[in-house]
């Protein structure tokens, strides 16, 4: 098969699409031969290298892909060969075939075609597992989303519209923040222009933001616990903004504030198995009923995944931008 290989980390000419040895379904695995995966963030670093794929993981970029069924390994049930199917994975997506834990695969959802479906797992299992399953967010409460255009963030703003909560956003420019408002965000924030702690604060009548969902990390660190309300719950998914921060602790005291960081990647198969359980219960039929859908900015040959990479690079995205297998 073919698959995108990173001889050398570097710049986006570093992905080659290149001929290798086809995976091997193991115990509990599926064969999927990919239809379409897709570009997350952490695809750019492991790309540059500061992102080395989890033990036992393929070594070739993609936390996601969809497609069909080939072949079943020893001991799975439940799946048949030819199934139309997506996958969370550990690695892998970026090839023409790939082999995953037969618990990190979804039924393509009712409405999509099975390209499409290629934008939802990463995204998907990332905002449910922390917005939902870690931070709680409830009916009426009022969600922070940083980069609000991205593939998290427009994922984000659906879900928590869908259960009834009230959605501020950040972004870079007011043609992604329209974006934003035409998925559902109800308070607009220009990080360029504006200051978000003050924005929040104005628009929650002083409350604050209950949970927040930030990928800056130290950049934003004492910004979002300030822009916390009292029980606000800051769940931290990525590090844009560097990885060490201060904070006063006294603050997120007096708030009775909790701050969570989690990765999904690293996260054991049995949490990555009840993840996508719980994404399947509850976000899939919201995507049914038309409630939450993918947003694709493009679709790419996976072999010209470089081209790909230049756009998430320069953030001329809105959504997720998928790699079509040929
Ligand atoms: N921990 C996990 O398990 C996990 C899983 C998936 C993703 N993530 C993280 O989630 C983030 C989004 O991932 P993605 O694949 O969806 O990436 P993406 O589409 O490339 O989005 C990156 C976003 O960062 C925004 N941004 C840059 N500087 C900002 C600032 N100062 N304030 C607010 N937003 C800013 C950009 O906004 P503009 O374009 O408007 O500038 C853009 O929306 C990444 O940090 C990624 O590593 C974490």
């Amino acid at each position: 098969m073919h698959a995108i290989t990173i001889p050398e980390p570097g710049g986006p000419e570093a992905l080659v699409w290149d001929e290798v040895p086809d995976p091997e379904p193991g115990e509990g695995e599926v064969l999927i031969e990919v239809a379409a995966s897709a570009v997350n963030r952490a695809d750019l670093l492991q790309r540059l290298g500061y992102y080395d794929p989890p033990p036992g993981a393929s070594p070739y970029p993609g936390l996601e892909c969809s497609g069909r069924i080939a072949a079943l390994g020893p001991g799975v049930s439940g799946w048949a060969v030819g199934d139309e199917v997506c996958a969370l994975l550990s690695g892998g997506g970026y090839a023409e075939k790939v082999a995953v834990p037969a618990g990190q695969l979804l039924p393509v959802p009712t409405g999509l075609d099975v390209r499409q479906a290629a934008a939802l797992p990463e995204v998907a299992c990332t905002v449910w597992s922390n917005v939902f399953m870690i931070a709680h967010l409830r009916p009426g409460e009022t969600l922070l989303v940083h980069g609000g255009s991205s593939g998290i963030g427009t994922m984000a703003i659906q879900l928590a519209k869908a259960v009834g909560a009230k959605v501020a956003v950040t972004a870079g420019s007011k043609e992604k923040l329209d974006h934003c408002a035409a998925l559902g965000a109800d308070i607009l924030v220009n990080y360029r222009e504006q200051d978000f702690v003050e924005e929040i604060k104005r628009a929650t009548d002083g409350a604050g933001a209950d949970v927040i969902l930030d990928i800056m990390g130290a950049k934003y660190l004492e910004r979002n616990v300030n822009a916390l309300a009292v029980n606000g719950r800051l769940a931290i998914i990525g590090l844009q903004g560097g990885a060490k921060g201060e904070l006063n602790i006294g603050v997120l005291l007096g708030k009775r504030a909790a701050i969570s960081a989690t990765s999904l990647r690293a996260r054991p198969a049995d949490e990555k198995t009840a993840i996508v359980a719980a994404v399947r219960e509850h976000v899939w039929p919201l995507v049914a009923a038309g409630h939450v859908r993918p947003v694709i900015d493009r679709e790419v040959p996976m072999s010209e995944a470089a081209a790909a990479h230049h756009v998430l690079e320069e953030s001329g995205h809105v959504g997720k931008v998928l790699l079509v297998a040929p």
